[in-house]
Parts: structure tokens; sequence; C-alpha cells
């Protein structure tokens, strides 16, 4: 898809269709909507006056403009965006996602998107073509009937008034965050036969070469070296080995003594049974996804290449696959961890937090100061948010706070829960130094309980995003499924880290 944005009106442009943003409760008779209403013949009048579109978000009122219109497109698209006064950036993204969802849906090839609003140019015109790329993805690859192969050859974002070089920026920020989305989202809708760990190994060599990042990636003979006891418990089981992959990116001048080193740890787990402590069959086919946090990982890491910011950021991301069999985990074994702890496994299928635990570890170990680590790692979490929410607990009430910030302008989502001290009494074993399940109450509380065991001596947060990393219903802007959560937060994290470092 060609995307550009202009400045100019969107009377003349050359596109077949034309979305345009509607407010809640707008008229025809003033400012934009009048002039849209007098060159289309009368069309929004009628439209609104018949309360076909209230301007609520989401509806959508699509029309073919014959005889009287002064526009080159024929065709109109109004998309309600809500209140005026709520209308952000995050807003916008889902107005041109519902827009361009809806207009491939007609076959549309080419579209004009105008958000109608002007601050902030850049970032609106970024979060414009987010939304857009994302809203094109489809999680059919491997249907060869009916699948969705309508595309959109052509995107333009008109913004009025704004200046081109930030307009390019925009677009150019945006296709890329975008790509990165549809690539975590690609990676984890993957059945766990088509990405175990050593194909998850393989993709992140093919981004960190095609973009640019370095990479190490761990065997099993050198995670025993590092006495990763605690990781290798979780593969033992499975015939497919652990991988522990590394990606780095270093910005191309660093800013003498500035040592702090942002580190993203995502949990990978190719697929989760549950082990010897085997899950239910029911949805277990979902379980492929449980690789989430690696794929928002490598998908950040991914845009971080491409958008150079100032700071240098590390990807850490343990692989395993939990199965059970003659060699796997059994309750009641002891485990110990890089860092010496030794863990009780109450629980195999509370693996998770066993691979993350060392890759913790490691991060602190190549230098990491500030760690956010990102996992589908409780059930728990979607009874306490559901699918609204990511829960956010951590050591580092500021590192907290940013997340939350950050998730807002990107349109996602946080709820932090309590981490207090008296939490990990649940966790302590009788035989050893830790036990890997914490009881029935508060289970998203005590998994990070147990992380943060191994996160001592850093800036910590933990992201549960088991409750919205997969999208059980479509919205109009965006295909059931992978959702590609967090991804967008972490980006808008390491470019306000890179903007300080550039202004200290
Ligand atoms: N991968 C699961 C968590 C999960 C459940 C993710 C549903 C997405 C949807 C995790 O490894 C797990 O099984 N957690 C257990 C922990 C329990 C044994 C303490 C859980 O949540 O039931
Ligand atoms: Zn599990
Ligand atoms: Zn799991």
């Amino acid at each position: 898809m060609q995307i550009e944005s202009t400045s100019g009106s969107y009377r003349d442009l050359d596109v077949q269709a034309l979305a345009i943003a509607v407010f809640k409760g707008e008229k025809a008779d003033d400012g934009f909507l009048k002039d849209l209403d007098s060159i289309t013949g009368g069309v929004i009048k009628s439209v609104l006056d018949s309360e076909e579109l209230k301007g609520k978000e989401s509806e959508t009122v699509y029309v073919h403009l014959i005889g009287n219109s002064d526009i080159k497109a024929h065709r109109l698209l109004l998309v309600g965006v809500g209140e005026r006064s709520d209308y952000t950036a995050a807003e916008v993204s889902q107005m041109a996602g519902t827009a361009v969802r809806a207009l491939r849906g007609k076959n549309v090839k080419s579209i004009a998107v105008v958000p109608r609003r002007e601050e902030t140019p850049e970032d609106i015109v970024s979060m414009a073509v987010e939304g857009s790329v994302m809203a094109l993805f489809d999680p059919d690859k491997y249907r060869t009937t009916d699948k969705e192969d309508r595309k959109i050859e052509k995107l333009i974002v008109v913004m009025d008034g704004a200046d081109e070089t930030s307009l390019k920026r925009g677009v150019e920020r945006g296709r890329i965050v975008g790509e990165s989305v549809n690539f975590t989202r690609d990676l984890a809708n993957e059945p766990g036969a088509y990405m175990t760990p050593t194909n998850m190994s393989e993709r992140a060599r093919e981004v960190a070469t095609e973009f640019g990042l370095s990479i190490d990636v761990l065997d099993e003979a050198r995670m025993e070296q590092e006495g990763m006891g605690s990781l290798l418990s979780v593969s033992r089981g499975s015939e497919e080995p652990a991988k522990l992959i590394i990606l780095k990116y270093t910005p191309s001048s660093v800013t003498e003594g500035n040592e702090k080193l942002l580190a993203f740890v995502g949990k990978g787990i190719t697929f989760d049974s549950g082990g010897i402590s085997l899950k239910p069959g029911e949805n277990m086919e979902l379980m492929k996804y449980d690789m989430t946090g690696g794929a928002t990982v490598m998908g950040a890491m991914r845009a971080i290449a491409q958008l150079k910011p100032s700071i240098p950021v590390l990807g850490v991301i343990p692989c395993a696959e939990n199965l059970p069999s003659g060699k796997a985990t059994k309750p009641g074994d002891v485990v110990r961890a890089m860092t010496g702890k030794t863990i009780e496994v109450i629980n195999t299928d509370a693996e998770g937090r066993l691979i993350l635990a060392d890759a913790i570890a490691y991060a602190k170990k190549l230098g990491a100061t500030r760690i956010i680590d990102m996992a589908t790692l409780t059930g728990a979490v979607s009874i306490a948010l559901g699918d609204v929410n990511t829960a956010v607990l951590g050591t580092d009430q500021e590192l907290v706070d940013e997340i939350i910030g950050a998730g807002k302008e990107a349109g996602e989502k946080f709820w932090q829960l309590p981490l207090d001290k008296e939490y990990s009494k649940q966790i302590k074993s009788d035989i050893a130094d830790i036990k890997n399940v914490g009881g029935r109450k508060a289970g998203t509380i005590t998994a990070a309980a147990f992380l943060k065991e191994f996160a001592d001596g850093v800036s910590w947060a933990h992201l549960d995003i088991a409750g919205t990393a997969w999208a059980d219903e479509a919205k109009p802007y965006r295909s059931k499924g992978p959702t590609g959560i967090a991804v967008r937060t972490l980006l808008r994290i390491v470019a306000r880290a890179s903007q300080k470092c550039d202004g200290a």
C-alpha cells in the first residue's frame, strides 16, 4: 500500500473514496460539514438530519456521490468518532482503521482519510497510518478459500495546514509502527508446529539482518553453562530445544556518561500444554499464543531498528515448548535458577515465570538497568481486568506511571495492580527458597511477586497481557485474533527516553 499525507484540500484528491470524521451531535449547518454538504449536493445534511448517523464511535454511513458533487472522489464514508473533547490521537487511529476496513470491504482501492484533528500533525498522521495498517491485518493466513484478498493500493491522510516535513515523518513512523505491530500479530497467530523456539530464533535472525540489530542466541548448552536451571526445566519434556534470543539496538552515537540500558523481556512459550500439570483440552489450541510476550519484544525491536532512537535497547526472549513426556519436569521437583535461588515447581503449568526468571537475570548480567517484561502469564488477569486493560505491576512507581502514560497516548490501556510484600508470603516453599505458584488468591499478583525475586537492584515493571493479547471478537477497526497489544506503548516509552536523552 502506498501511503502519503497532504496538507491540501480533500476536494481535488485523485482517490475513489473519502473517509471523514463526524463528531457526536454535529450538524451540517456549520463549518467543515457545511462546506462538505454544499459541495456534495446536500448529502451530509440528509444523513445527519435523518439521524442515520449520530456521530457515535465506530458508526459509519457510506454513500455514492452522483451528479451534483464537486469532489473528485465518488464515494464517501462518514465515520462517527464520539465527543470532540475526547477525540485524541488514539481515537484518530481507530477512526482511520474503521475507515480503511470498511472501505476495503466495499472493494475501494484508493482512499483519503480526513481525521479532522489538526494539533500535533506528525503524531496524528502517524496514528492514522498505524491504525490503517493495523486494520488491514487478517488472521486467515492458512485459508485457501474465502480469503480476504481485496487490497487497498493507496492511502492519503489529509491534514489541514501542516508542514510537509512533519507529515512525511508521521507517515514513515506510522508505517514502521503499524507493520511491526502486524509482525508481532503474525508471529502470535502461527501454530505451535510452525513457531517452535528454533523458528522463533530464525525469525529473530531475519529481523536482525534485515534491519541491523545485533543478535545472540543461546542454545541449551550455553544456558547450562550460565546455570539457567529454571528456564531449562520447562523445555525438558519437549523434543524442541529451548532458545534464549538476545537482540540489541545500539544508536550510532552513544551519549557519554549515560550508562542506562532499557531492556524488554518477553515470554516465548511457543506452546503451553501445561506439561505434566496438563491443561484441560477445551481451548488448548489457543496456547499457541503463549509466545506473544516474546513476539511483542521482537516486533518492538524491529521498529526500534528502523526508528533509530538515541538510546540503546536490549530485547531478551526466552523460548521453550511446555509439553509432558517421560523426561518432563514433575510437580515437586526443585530447580536452581541462574541467580542461585532454588524453586519448588508445584505446578508445571506455571512455566512462564520459570523462563522469565532466568531471562530477567540474564538481562541484568548484560547491563540492563530498567527492565519491562511482558507475558501471557496468568488466566487470573482476565478474571480481574477482562480484555480491556493490561495489568501492570512493578517495583519502580515512576516506570509504572510512564507505562500507563505512554499507553494512554498510544491508545492502549494499563491498570496497575498492587505488589505489597505481604503477597510474597504466598510463594514461600517448605523445601526450597520459593515455589512457582501462590495458591488461588491474587494469581496475577503472586506471579509478579515471583518475578520480583529476580529483578532486585533494577527498575522493573511487568505487563500481564494474557487477557489483552488475543481478541475473541473483531472490532470495526481490527480483526479478531492477535491484537499486538503493548508494541505501540513500548515504542512510545523508547521515543520519550530518546527525546530526554537528546535534550540532555
Ligand atoms: N499461559 C498460561 C496463562 C494463560 C491462560 C494465558 C489463559 C492466556 C490464556 C500460563 O502459563 C498458565 O498456565 N498459568 C496458570 C498459572 C497457575 C498454574 C498458577 C493459570 O493462569 O492458570
Ligand atoms: Zn502454563
Ligand atoms: Zn504459559
